[in-house]
């Protein structure tokens, strides 16, 4: 592409009257621009035929062809050579569509019969620099949205990758927690089966009885099963509505599978919340949250883990509290910065995705000193408006769960 103080070289000019054409050339002459090899075509299909075969700096368009009408023309110009840069020759009576046409891949226009020799280069060289800058600024604005591209898809990697470290590092607590249904059920069917080698009135009652223990059990077995599988598969992140009770308490079944019976749980969600998310995705935040405060209590003399969900306007706050020691000063000053850890085996990276895909989802995650000792961690999430109104008519009957 050109530079305004380059000489244009070749020009393709599209004008059906020939006066107008002669016109135009003589003017061109005027500046000595007897080196431009001007080409001048009558109608829109020769001027496609030419631009197919021929690259020309720049293309002076008549609106008003035989075979193609004001903006009509510019926009077959423009299709015909993308990256060429159009002057639009238009009569003092239709000025108003060549600004318009500016709008549709012209750069300039110019009225005849006011075309003098200087304003005519200097508006072909400005054009030609101004068609150069939008090609600069489109192939950026290209590049920036592949740079943006790039780093979503990283984002999401790491995101996952992280989920899978989570259940990684969950993997034999979860194992322990699916045998034990899975020998409850064994055991239930040998007592079932040695039941009825020697039948008795009794024998079926107690069957049955052992029969919906079992079921029950392998239930159990096939809910870890489920929740441990949602967060491992890979998938595309996507929105969907989802009810924020039932997701925080699958999100915590699973973080506590294995602590159930140390822990006091003190659950109150409001009822009613919807919110648009990507569901795995707010259910690894509650997962890497629960796991922190479970991890920070052991050991403690009182363990209990509060859960609230509640309506704050048009967002919604997830709470999670513990009774731990607390957030350690030189642990506060970079919580969300990544592979800062006081664990052994910690990676270092829960809260710092969890903030990732809370800003991902519009909201705020802060760490809070708990009343009375411990740590309370507040994320929000903007309530799916379609339901908030349901959600607001409901607030205030709490769902307690312990
Ligand atoms: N509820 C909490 N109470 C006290 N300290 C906490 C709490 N939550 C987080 N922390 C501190 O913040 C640090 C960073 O937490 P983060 O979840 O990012 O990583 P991690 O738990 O160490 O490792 P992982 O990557 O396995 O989650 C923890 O090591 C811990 O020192
Ligand atoms: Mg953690």
């Amino acid at each position: 592409m050109k530079h305004p103080q380059d000489r244009i070289t070749s020009l393709l000019v599209v004008e059906d009257n020939p006066g107008d054409a002669r016109l135009l050339r003589e003017v061109f002459n005027e500046d000595g621009a007897r080196s431009t090899v001007m080409a001048l075509v009558g109608s829109m299909e020769a001027a496609e035929k030419h631009l197919a075969a021929h690259n020309v700096d720049i293309i002076l368009l008549d609106l008003g062809l035989p075979d193609a009408h004001g903006l009509e023309a510019v926009r077959r110009a423009h299709a015909a050579a993308p990256a060429m840069p159009i002057v639009v020759l238009s009569g003092l009576d239709d000025e108003r569509v060549a600004v318009e046409a500016l709008q549709d891949g012209a750069q300039d226009y110019l009225i005849k019969g006011q075309i003098d020799s200087r304003s005519l280069l200097r508006a072909l060289r400005y054009a030609i620099e101004r068609k150069r800058l939008e090609e600069v600024a489109r192939a950026l604005g290209a590049k920036v949205e592949a740079a943006q591209d790039r780093s979503r898809n990283l984002q999401n990697e790491l995101i996952q990758m992280s989920r899978l470290s989570a259940m990684g590092a969950m993997a034999s607590t979860l194992s322990h927690e699916l045998n034990q249904p899975l020998m409850a059920l064994v055991n239930y069917l040998r007592g079932s089966i040695r039941l009825l080698e020697d039948p008795n009135p009794d024998a079926l009652d107690q069957v049955r009885a052992a029969l919906q223990e079992g079921e029950k059990n392998a239930l159990r077995a096939g809910e870890i099963i489920r929740r441990a599988r949602q967060m491992v598969i890979k998938g595309h992140p996507k929105q969907e509505t989802a009810e924020l009770a039932g997701l925080v308490q699958d999100a915590l079944e699973l973080a506590i599978v294995n602590y159930r019976e140390e822990l006091v749980l003190d659950i109150h969600y409001s009822p009613g919340i919807q919110v648009l998310v990507d569901s795995v995705q707010i259910q690894q935040v509650v997962l890497n949250l629960v796991r922190n405060a479970v991890e920070a209590m052991a050991g403690c003399a009182e363990r209990t883990l509060s859960i609230r969900t509640e309506l704050l306007g048009d967002m919604t706050e997830v709470s999670i509290a513990d009774r731990g020691p607390g957030l350690s000063p030189e642990v506060r000053q970079q919580l969300f910065t990544p592979f800062v850890t006081s664990k052994r085996e910690g990676m270092g990276v829960g809260l710092s995705i969890s903030r990732t895909i809370v800003e991902a989802h519009h909201g705020r995650i802060i760490a809070e000193d708990r009343p009375g000792g411990g740590t309370i961690m507040r994320f929000t999430l903007p309530v799916n408006i379609r339901t908030l109104g349901d959600a607001q008519n409901d607030a205030g009957k709490l769902v307690d769960l312990c």
